[in-house]
């Protein structure tokens, strides 16, 4: 029985790693650090009930636990997803930031190293927030490394060295480059889960309007259970390598809520620009009759914005399409789909 630990594993991909890979018969130790409420594991609340997922307690701040429980378990894949990974935020806790996303990956591959774990191979959660405003049309793992947040620069540290302790010591150390992956199970102050969620209220009657940030950015959003199936093809590959993760199409976080409006019956015109920017009901379909032509439900508001944002952001998948044969199969689409239902569902 393969045995692989996964830290972050109360999040998002923690979630969906956790459970692909017990699908494919893993032990899966999981990270879950200390929370002061009993449901920080709601994610996985559906997991536990499998005598294979073993959830243990620690800090990635705390390089005592992280050699502790690396030396003890000796597992054959260690997949780093913890993080702050919230951009925005890590202008406010940077030194922070920089202690769990950075110095806490060095723990790690320390660990691998002075624990002389030939065997284990290492997984590092890398962004594409490290190309920062990169230039090119698309990016992939040729492209110039130029991060423009403290959360950025911490992932770029930790993807430097993970290469470095791979090259330096011939530790198995890869880097999933992934680009922005969403689902149900996204944290709520994400832009995409922030606009489903919102969108699904007012047409509840529940909230009367949505407030944004910079409406202009770009992204390449895809569906976390396909980047996490990525990520067990990564570590599994005959070499240790780096691999761009994305689904090759970009849109504007303007367009996105265009369309999540659109699929709940309600079309968005938008008007004036900066931070005076509105977004107002166009159309309505007729069975949501407390809302009317003209109303307004999108309002930009400063505190959303960064003091650096990344503008445009869309990635070249070719090397993982060649090398490890994967490629995104759920459309954004799909996507938008499946989130809104699941918003649907939660609050009826
Ligand atoms: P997420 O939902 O924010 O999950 C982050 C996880 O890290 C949570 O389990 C969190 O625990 C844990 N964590 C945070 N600080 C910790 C600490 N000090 N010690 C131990 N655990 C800690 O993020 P995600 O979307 O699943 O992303 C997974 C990883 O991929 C992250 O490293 C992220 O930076 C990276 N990434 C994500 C994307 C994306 O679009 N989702 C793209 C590229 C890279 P709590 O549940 O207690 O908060
Ligand atoms: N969060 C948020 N909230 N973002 C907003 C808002 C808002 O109200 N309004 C506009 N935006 C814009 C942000 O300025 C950014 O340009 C874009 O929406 C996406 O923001 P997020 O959803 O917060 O994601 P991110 O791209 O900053 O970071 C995510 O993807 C990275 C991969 O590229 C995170 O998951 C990171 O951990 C990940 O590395």
């Amino acid at each position: 029985m393969k045995k692989s630990l996964i830290t972050g594993v109360t999040g998002q991909d923690g979630y969906y790693l956790s459970k692909y890979l017990l699908s494919k018969g893993h032990k899966v130790y999981g990270v879950k650090r200390r929370n002061s409420l009993i449901n920080a594991t709601a994610r996985i609340d559906s997991l536990l009930q499998n005598k294979f997922f073993i959830i243990l307690q620690g800090d990635m701040s705390d390089p005592f636990f992280l050699n502790d429980v690396i030396c003890k378990y000796k597992v054959d894949y260690i997949f780093n997803l913890a993080a702050m990974s919230h951009v925005k935020t890590s202008f406010d806790i940077p030194e922070y930031t920089t202690d769990v996303n950075a110095l806490g990956t060095l723990r790690i591959l320390e660990a691998i190293r002075i624990n002389n774990l030939k065997k284990t191979r290492f997984y590092q959660a890398s962004s594409s927030e490290i190309f920062g405003n990169s230039s090119k049309k698309f990016q992939n793992e040729k492209t110039e490394i130029a991060p423009a947040s403290p959360y950025a620069a911490s992932k770029a540290y930790a993807y430097w060295i993970t290469k470095i302790y791979r090259e330096s010591y011939g530790i198995f150390a890869s880097n999933g480059i992934l680009f922005n992956h969403e689902s149900p199970y996204r944290g709520e102050t994400f832009v995409t889960r922030k606009i489903v969620r919102a969108a699904v209220q007012i047409i509840q009657n529940k909230q009367k309007n949505l407030i944004l940030g910079n409406l202009d950015a770009k992204r390449d959003w895809g569906h976390a259970d396909d980047y996490c199936r990525a990520m067990h093809k990564i570590i599994n590959y005959k070499t240790p390598d780096d691999f761009v993760i994305s689904s090759g199409n970009t849109m504007s976080v303007r367009q996105f809520t265009k369309i999540v409006f659109q699929k709940l019956g309600i079309e968005l015109l938008f008007k004036f620009k900066g931070y005076k920017e509105i977004g107002y009901i166009n159309k309505v379909k007729k069975e949501l009759n407390h809302l009317s032509k003209n109303q307004i439900v999108i309002k930009v508001n400063k505190k959303y914005f960064r003091p650096t944002d990344v503008n445009y952001l869309k990635g070249d998948f070719t090397k993982a399409n060649k090398l490890l044969k994967w490629k995104p199969t759920i459309s954004l689409n799909k996507l938008i789909d499946e989130m809104i239902d699941s918003e649907l569902n939660h609050y009826e």
